[in-house]
């Protein structure tokens, strides 16, 4: 750490309390925050590590109201839940609190009441709408009404979810509450803004010349927001759910909730040392570092420094590693489409397998870009790096020690080339551990500890022990210890990133925890010390199991395709003139044939009771040709003729597309003449 620092205090975002948290999460925020706290305690260094709930904001009152509870209970029911996820992950935070504790209300509202009495807010009157049956202001969510953009009659009042374009209730053409089902009004409403354009000069020149070591997608998306020009942003909402503001007559409004939000990073900080807390937040000595995902880097690098600054005592970021998204199965992870790998649920399935889901979450980390989780890479790199060279170099050198010598680690000899070439090969690992964990670049440093496990697990399978058990004792003697102190030295360097295995590594080899400066050292493990017996550290995982979550994700996919289906919009409307243009005509079925090289495409001979026709039609996936002869059909008798896969195409054949997409083919209810119209 840099020599002017003498405490880190991190802190990870605080997810919202309105759902369990998954794995984009674990992987964006939590795992990288926790690698780091556990790697700065390793090295002896004074560390706080900050966590919470973020307990208030419009979304939660959405969900209350549609179960029919309130907010209360669904952010009780929440954090609970994501507390305990985070704690069997073994996300080692010092303190997990939530931003509806009685201290975090009594923080926020002193330090909204701070930048009040200073003047850091400008006070403005704006129109909003306001639902006069409920008597409340609404919330853009709160609202639906037709997109101006696409006409999209369910657009809601923050995006249409349609053209995907960002919204304002205001904006909506013919608003209705989704309160009362009423029409709502113009009210003026007054709120307090935070005046980001004051502070853009400082916050420019802090950022983008003084951190210039900020990871680039960070520091490049603070630059587009300084090039657009920062504006003032309102720090109050009309809304009966949040911290009441500190002021007289400002009933039914409260502080919004990306204001109190981060600083329940203070107020968790002070929950937990009500007495020594200000030098974690005001001593320049102490060096702050914020985890989050992309989405909250504006809050975290412009508005809260802003309002840190605002304040006055407090102490700004050193860094902001903020990660990018995290998708699964190549679509964006997404609560409402319950599109996600759920922590709790992830348990029950993979039960004793947190280090697996942290290990490939951090050989995979969405550092640099979004990345995409698959269950196929979950299992290989589960099976191929973690089973087979990680656990399998620990398992042979526990079960050799025990077996030559009952466990006592032997005397080591003189060194060979070979082993002195293999101890050089993982002599700068800490160093390079060290400067890549000091650039947040986890994914780089996991590759480093797992390289220290593939030179032992390669050691093992070149020096080949088990052939010279009988005739060369002394030999085996160097080789095993060399192994061991191999496993000790991978005891300390994946602590940081597999918890529950290096402690069941430790168990094997019956030692403590090492402190971080002695990776590197192969005296670690003294001769004569007795180990305990082997276990395996990691179980292969079953194609069954694979195949089991990719079924479940089949079957999210199939629910979300039914839920969403709405009927196409009706064209725009034709004259009689229009559909008499229309041939439309009743024909049997004489042959169908699959087109060669064409899995979508039937070829149809039809009876047309004016000589016979040739159709080409995409229907294939849902019916067998053979099934169709004999069968009448309705098609298009005056459509232009068409090429398709080198086949004239003379028409086209009717079929409803049903919600899956699935064809149908349309047919007269009675048996039809052949040539008959359909009008
Ligand atoms: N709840 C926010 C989210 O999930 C993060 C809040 S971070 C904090 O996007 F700083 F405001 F706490
Ligand atoms: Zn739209």
């Amino acid at each position: 750490m840099d020599k002017k620092f003498k405490r880190t205090l991190i802190t990870s975002a605080l997810p919202y309390a309105n759902g369990p948290v998954h794995i984009g999460h674990l992987a964006g925020v939590y795992v990288p925050a926790d690698i780091y706290a556990r790697w700065l305690r390793l090295k002896g260094e004074d560390v706080l590590f900050i966590g919470g709930s973020d307990e208030h904001g419009v979304p939660i009152t959405l969900l209350a109201k549609k179960e029919g509870v309130n907010p209360q209970d669904i952010v009780d029911r929440y954090h609970g839940i994501i507390k305990k996820s985070f704690e069997e992950f073994g996300i080692s935070f010092d303190i997990y609190s939530r931003t509806t504790s009685k201290t975090h209300h009594q923080v926020a509202s002193d330090f909204f009441k701070t930048l009040y009495d200073k003047g850091e807010f400008i006070e403005q009157e704006s129109d909003q709408l306001y639902d006069e049956t409920a008597k409340q202001f609404l919330a853009d969510r709160y609202v639906t009404g037709t997109c101006p953009h696409c006409g999209n009659k369910g657009a809601y009042g923050d995006q249409c979810e349609k053209c995907g374009k960002d919204l304002s209730a205001l904006e909506l053409i013919d608003p209705v509450s989704t309160i009362s089902n009423s029409k709502p009004v113009l009210r003026k409403t007054k709120h307090w803004y935070l005046p980001l354009d004051r502070h853009q000069q400082w916050l420019e020149k802090w950022i983008l010349n003084d951190h210039k070591e900020w990871k680039s997608n960070v520091y490049g998306q603070c630059k587009s927001w300084f090039d657009m020009g920062l504006k003032p942003r309102a720090v109050s909402r009309d809304l009966d759910w949040g911290i009441s503001l500190p002021l007289p007559d400002t009933e039914g409004k409260v502080l919004y909730v990306w204001f109190d939000a981060p600083i329940g990073y203070i107020s968790n900080t002070k929950e937990l040392l009500p007495n020594d807390w200000e030098k974690w937040w005001k001593d320049p000595e102490t060096r702050l570092i914020h985890f989050i995902g992309k989405d909250n880097i504006v809050f975290h690098c412009i508005v809260f420094p802003a309002m840190l600054k605002a304040e006055g005592s407090f102490i700004l970021p050193d860094n902001v590693p903020a990660n990018e998204f995290l998708n699964l199965e190549g679509d964006k992870i997404s609560t409402s489409r319950n599109w996600a790998v759920w922590l709790n649920e992830y348990l029950v399935d993979f039960p004793g397998k947190q280090d697996t889901l942290r290990y490939v979450l951090t050989a995979n980390a969405p550092e640099t870009k979004d990345n995409d989780f698959t269950w196929k890479d979950f299992q290989t790199r589960h099976n191929s790096e973690l089973v087979a060279i990680y656990g399998n170099f620990v398992n042979r050198s526990v079960v050799l020690t025990n077996k030559y010598y009952n466990g006592v680690v032997p005397e080591r000899g003189e060194l060979t080339d070979y082993d002195k070439q293999t101890l050089a090969e993982f002599s700068d690992t800490r160093k390079e551990m060290d400067n890549y964990l000091d650039n947040f670049r986890f994914r780089d440093a996991l590759k480093e500890v797992m390289n220290l496990a593939r030179i032992g697990n390669k050691y093992l399978a070149e020096t080949e022990p088990w052939k010279l058990a009988k005739t060369d004792p002394e030999r085996v003697k160097t080789i095993m210890n060399i192994s061991i102190q191999i496993c000790a030295n991978l005891s300390i360097a994946f602590e940081p990133f597999l918890p529950f295995s290096t402690e069941k590594l430790r168990k094997q080899l019956n030692i403590g925890k090492f402190n971080w400066s002695e990776i590197g050292s192969i005296d670690l493990i003294k001769a004569g010390h007795q180990i305990g017996t082997p276990e395996l550290l990691f179980e292969k995982i079953e194609d069954d199991a694979i195949q089991a979550q990719l079924d479940r994700l089949q079957r999210i996919k199939k629910e979300n395709e039914q839920k969403n289906w709405k009927p196409n919009e009706v064209k725009s409307t034709i004259a009689f003139d229009d559909f008499g243009k229309l041939d439309l005509r009743v024909g049997t079925v004489l042959d169908c044939q699959k087109v060669p090289k064409a899995d979508k495409l039937l070829q149809f001979k039809i009876d047309d009771g004016m000589g016979g026709r040739t159709i080409v039609s995409g229907i294939a996936k849902w019916y067998k040709p053979e099934d169709l002869i004999g069968k009448q059909v309705c098609f298009i008798a005056n459509l232009a003729p068409r090429m398709l896969k080198g086949i004239e195409s003379q028409g086209m054949i009717l079929s409803t597309v049903n919600s899956d997409g699935s064809l149908c083919i349309v047919t007269p209810q009675k048996q039809t003449r052949p040539g008959c119209t359909i009008e």
